[in-house]
């Protein structure tokens, strides 16, 4: 295969490979750079070129090329990449608004969701605002569709709905691939310091050979280049475990704490075999020293499969403090869901956590909403969540997988005991609503794409079965002051439910196989993925309560 493109002065071209294969560039029919050949495994390449001229790309394995993009870095901020998709007919280019149409002609892919656009994505981190733009990077597997060594993805957005795609952000520190190990750029946060100063605090997962013992994790500190393209700086600051932690050990969030006057961080780990979250502290945010546990699960946690917490999340919200974090492994009796999300409130006090509780809130009763992470922006406390569980999978042949909630807003309910959580303002402002049904209850024919159900009025007894060619696609119901959610997957041995009490609102989005519940003002949540009869065409609304289902799209 052979391209000639015209590549202006200071193009970056980015690309995995691995194969059988050579690549080269050529300038007037002579090679100015190459691979002469590719690793059986996969390795990044960079491409810098120097002076605007036509190039010719030479290849003749563009199978091989798994991944490849190319950018300014003067405009990339505002173009976002270009997706240059290899084929034995040359190089497709797509930039912005053409990447967007192709994602969208993807009938299985979530219309209002981030997903990436090729290969495996996992946890939102770095979750940042600078100006006017949002930063979203996400745990990324720049090679293949499932996990496996790990990049941070980026993304950024002006509202939170639509996104442009980023250069590759940071890379793991070795070749993962070439060692046949796992591990690398693992989940962290984005902290800006008192003086303005944005910095990423990370975990590096060092080659592993095997996912469950003997792994090493240490955390990182990084700090972004002027243009937010790439990782630079990049320094370990915490290497040693306290006494009684094994290997995990990871997702640091940092904070600057007025009350300590010092830096403080939190850690998911496994304390003696109970999931923890352990509390570090530092003068500089280099040197950091261990305080406590901030919270320690109790042994039931333990004694039902969870390995450790993942991705806490400690921040102040109003007058409280809540903690928010995963428990990895753990499989609830009742129920059999797994690794569910938990929060807790309470007050921070000279260091230690006193939840005002001792019961966790189980944060989503869907399962299908993990690893949040949020982040404060002018008095709004905004979370994303990857929404996956381990229990179901994309179809194989998949050419991504991974998608993001929508945006929401955290708050405290009126009591104060609970933590809910709504759609963000942006989701009305930057997706159109037509109202489709008013009112009524009944069965309605579906337009194909995304709907929102609202009911609004007492929900007892309320059921919402949606089908694609008389087979379910997903019903919710409440009986008995319980709500569930069911899907064409799900064979009953998981129960996906909750207490509602005395709710009287829900807003239910569905988006190709997504369902995201907000019910009783957020304070009951629920996310399900589904990967069969994902569009449905009937909805049949049973209800005392007023309904209403709008269709929805991006503008
Ligand atoms: C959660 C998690 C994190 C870890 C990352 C690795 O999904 O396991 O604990 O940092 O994903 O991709």
């Amino acid at each position: 295969m052979k391209q000639n493109l015209f590549l202006p002065s200071g193009y970056r071209l980015e690309f995995w490979a691995a194969g059988d294969g050579f690549l080269r560039i050529n300038i007037d029919g002579k090679t100015v750079w190459q691979i002469p050949s590719f690793a059986i495994h996969p390795e990044f390449f960079k491409y810098h070129h120097r002076e605007a001229c036509e190039v010719t790309i030479v290849t003749n394995a563009p199978d091989a090329v798994l991944w490849a993009y190319g950018y300014q870095p003067q405009t990339v901020n505002e173009t976002g990449i270009t997706v240059f998709e290899f084929s034995d007919r040359g190089i497709l280019q797509r930039t912005g608004a053409e990447i967007e149409n192709w994602l969208r002609s993807d009938p299985d892919r979530p219309a209002l969701h981030f997903s990436p656009i090729r290969h495996w994505m996992n946890d939102p981190v770095g979750l940042c605002k600078i100006g006017d733009t949002w930063h979203m990077f996400y745990q990324f597997h720049p090679s293949g569709s499932g996990w496996g060594p790990m990049h941070w993805g980026h993304a950024t957005s002006r509202d939170l709905v639509n996104w442009l795609h980023m250069p590759v952000f940071l890379h793991p520190e070795q070749n993962l691939w070439r060692l046949g190990a796992t591990g690398g750029a693992f989940s962290g946060n984005a902290f800006r310091d008192r003086d303005g100063s944005l910095m990423f605090f990370y975990t590096e997962r060092l080659p592993a050979y095997d996912l469950f013992k003997g792994y090493r994790e240490i955390q990182k500190l990084a700090r972004p280049d002027r243009r937010m393209i790439k990782a630079e700086g990049i320094v370990t600051v915490l290497e040693q475990r306290p006494d009684g932690v094994e290997h995990d050990f990871r997702d640091p969030k940092v904070w600057w704490d007025d009350a300590a006057n010092a830096y403080r961080m939190v850690l998911g780990a496994s304390m003696e075999g109970d999931p923890a979250v352990l509390l570090f502290g530092s003068g500089d945010g280099l040197e950091w020293q261990y305080l406590r546990p901030l919270y320690r699960a109790p042994v039931n946690f333990r004694q039902e499969g969870a390995r450790a917490v993942e991705c806490p999340d400690f921040f102040r919200l109003e007058d409280k403090w809540v903690l928010v974090m995963g428990f990895v492994g753990h499989v609830e009796p009742r129920t059999r869901r797994h690794n569910l999300l938990y929060a807790l409130i309470g007050e921070f006090v000279d260091d230690c956590f006193v939840p005002d509780t001792p019961e966790l809130q189980l944060l989503d009763f869907g399962t299908d909403y993990y690893a949040m992470q949020s982040v404060e922006s002018d008095g709004r406390q905004i979370a994303f969540a990857w929404l996956f569980n381990w229990e179901y999978r994309k179809p194989e042949g998949s050419s991504y997988s991974g998608e993001m909630s929508l945006p929401r807003v955290l708050s405290l309910s009126e009591d104060r005991k609970r933590l809910r959580m709504l759609p963000a303002m942006e989701v009305d402002e930057h997706l159109v609503a037509d109202l489709i049904v008013e009112d009524k209850s009944g069965t309605f024919s579906l337009p194909k794409g995304p709907i929102e159900i609202r009911l609004s009025g007492a929900l007892e007894g309320s059921k919402l079965v949606a089908t694609q060619g008389g087979e379910l696609a997903f019903e919710v119901s409440v009986a008995d002051g319980i709500l569930s959610i069911r899907l064409a997957q799900d064979d009953g041995s998981i129960q996906y439910v909750a207490e509602l009490g005395c709710g009287k609102d829900l807003r239910l989005f569905h988006d190709r196989g997504i369902v995201e519940i907000f019910a009783d003002g957020g304070s009951v949540c629920g996310t399900r993925r589904g990967y069969a009869n994902i569009e449905p065409d009937h909805l049949d609304i049973s209800s005392s309560a007023s309904a209403q289902v709008l269709e929805r799209y991006s503008k």
